[in-house]
């Protein structure tokens, strides 16, 4: 099971390395300060107060260091993550690693067909994440207005670029 889904549903309390660590969460932390982490996100600049303070219930934010694997190629997935500050790297095949910048998500695709994940993505420096559990997507979905256009416009790109790479790659890469 994926560290960070281990954390969510409480059955390590935080990584045994000191690696992974929630923040905002914890019992001290103030609904208002992930608000206003939430507001500095672009994908929820259209909300209403409202709306974040709906987000900001079923919102986890944690701090990860460099090289913390967050979701692994293959595993089954339970959680959808926002990157707030830092930068992962998504490691889609041999040759190909995309860089994911703060404002971009990953996570998306296991939590909507509940296939297993697709790449393994890595924290490429230290990360600071929002991470949303499978049972409170639709929450999500109904309370940023903007996140369902934005998914399947980010969907159709990682498709078209899985395309092109599987044609570039030929029969082989497919095992057709
Ligand atoms: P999921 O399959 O749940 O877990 C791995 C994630 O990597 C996947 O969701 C996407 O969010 C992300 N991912 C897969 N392919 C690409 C790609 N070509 N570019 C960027 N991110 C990707």
């Amino acid at each position: 099971m994926e560290l960070i889904s281990r954390m969510m549903d409480g059955s390590i309390p935080y990584d045994p390395e000191g690696r992974l660590e929630s923040v905002s969460s914890g019992p001290g932390t103030r609904q208002e300060d992930k608000i206003e982490r939430l507001k500095e996100v672009r994908l929820f600049e259209e909300c209403s107060q409202r709306q974040l303070r709906s987000i900001a219930r079923i919102a986890r934010i944690f701090d990860v260091a460099a090289g913390t694997v967050l979701t692994r190629a293959g595993e089954p997935g339970d959680e959808f993550f926002l990157i707030i500050d830092g930068t992962a790297r998504a490691e889609v095949s041999a040759e190909k690693q995309v860089l994911l910048h703060p404002g971009e998500f990953f996570g998306e695709m296991s939590i909507l067909d509940g296939g297993p994940r697709s790449a393994t993505v890595v924290a490429d420096t230290p990360v600071r994440l929002l991470v949303i559990s499978r049972r409170h997507f639709s929450v999500l979905l109904r309370d940023a207005p903007g996140l369902v256009q934005t998914l399947l416009v980010t969907l159709s790109r990682r498709v078209r670029q899985a395309e092109e790479r599987a044609e570039r790659l030929g029969p082989a890469a497919t095992g057709l």
